[in-house]
């Protein structure tokens, strides 16, 4: 099998080797029910508890604040449910044109149900129109949502800031973090946010398992109802061997946090200058200054991603593209039409994702390996033809 370079961790990292070792004896010996009645599985209620607590140290917050869920996903519906159904007076929510499908397609959803939504721009940079922001909100909004880190570009929210506005007007905020967490610094302590989404599998540990933050003292209702598990806030088994597995993803990210913010940060910048440098018609999507630091968005004009990806996974190559293919036709995301990236650079658009784990050597090979596959995909394209005949 060829090696894998694998520059895809925003859409999922490695499991690290001690979150397997730790998550291992719950398949095994530790199958209990933390709900029995006998220590055998009652015992293991400890084990989720020192989870939670290592979830909320990371995030500045304290244990009882912090509800296990299956995922981002469930995060943020399990936020938005309880914002909107306690404080059924508000009809209005407030959201960005960026976010991830998982909160796009829900404020799509409550806008059919009668809700009035303000979906705020970005500008062509990817930041928030902070005028938009503080005009969007009214006395009759019910929740403002808006991402930490964008998936596809990196580009940061300035989330602790904009909670304020909302915090003094008496509106829940929640943010989906689920691309922030263990890869910036995340304190929670002064800020207004009251809701807070995370994910396992972005931050080294499992699939299936995620992390909601609810502020002491912020109205809830559940999403599910059931048996009486997360406090009645969360019905079902618990995910213990998930549960497990986030408190030690969630122990080890400061260490990886450090490593991000260093090394990291320059395989990244290394890779975009390296790229930038020996691959003409090419630019990065987004603001190069406020983002995570392991993301780089590159546009390559007037060559289809899907092709770049494609000759990419030959050589074992792992990334992204910018579009997404929707009943035959190529659309670009919704991510790069909201900054305005020209149609022609949004189709070509590469977002690479790096990791703790990700290599110098990696790096090199992509950087070594990309320029021939643009210049093959261009000598193909008409759209390349096109221009370079236009410019003479
Ligand atoms: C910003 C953001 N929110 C939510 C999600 C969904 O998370 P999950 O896959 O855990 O449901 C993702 C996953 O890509 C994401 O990037």
């Amino acid at each position: 099998m060829k090696p894998i370079v694998y520059l895809d961790n925003n859409a999922t990292t490695r499991v690290a080797p001690a979150v397997i070792q730790a998550m291992l004896p719950h398949f095994s010996e530790r199958y209990g029910n933390p709900s029995s009645m006998h220590s055998f599985g009652g015992n293991l209620i400890l084990d989720v508890r020192a989870a939670r607590a290592r979830v909320a140290e990371l995030l500045g917050a304290q244990p009882e604040e912090i509800l296990f869920t299956s995922g981002g996903t469930e995060s943020d519906y399990t936020a938005i449910h309880a914002a909107v159904s306690s404080n059924p007076d508000k009809r209005h929510l407030v959201t960005s044109r960026v976010e991830h499908p998982a909160i796009k397609n829900l404020f799509e959803q409550y806008a059919r149900h009668g809700y009035r939504v303000t979906v705020v721009p970005v500008d062509q940079d990817g930041h928030l129109d902070l005028d938009a922001f503080h005009r969007s909100l009214t006395e009759d909004t019910a929740v403002v949502s808006l991402m930490w880190a964008n998936n596809e570009t990196g580009v940061l929210f300035p989330v602790a800031e904009l909670s304020q506005a909302t915090r003094e007007r008496g509106i829940v905020f929640h943010t989906d973090a689920v691309q922030a967490v263990g890869k910036v610094p995340i304190r929670l302590d002064g800020t207004g946010i009251d809701l807070l989404s995370l994910s396992g599998h972005k931050l080294h540990g499992p699939k299936g398992i995620g992390a909601l933050y609810v502020r002491k003292g912020t109205k809830f209702k559940p999403l599910f109802v059931g048996g009486h598990q997360e406090s009645g806030r969360r019905a079902g088994t618990e995910n213990v061997p998930g549960i497990v597995g986030l408190g030690q993803a969630c122990a080890q990210a400061p260490a990886h946090l450090a490593d991000m913010q260093d090394r990291v940060r320059g395989l990244r910048d290394r890779l975009e200058a390296e790229v930038l440098r020996r691959v003409p018609n090419c630019l990065v999507n987004g603001d190069r200054q406020a983002r995570l630091p392991n993301t780089t968005s590159i546009a390559f004009e007037y060559v289809e991603g899907e092709a770049i990806l494609l000759m990419m996974n030959e050589l074992g190559i792992c990334a992204s593209s910018g579009s997404a293919c929707t009943s035959g036709s190529l659309e670009p995301s919704h991510v790069l039409r909201a900054m305005g990236v020209p149609f022609t650079a949004a189709h070509g658009s590469i977002r690479f994702s790096l990791s703790t784990f990700t290599t110098a050597a990696e790096v090199d090979f992509v950087v070594e390996e990309l320029p021939a596959i643009i210049v093959r995909l261009r000598e193909m394209s008409p759209f390349w033809h096109q221009a370079q005949a236009a410019r003479g």
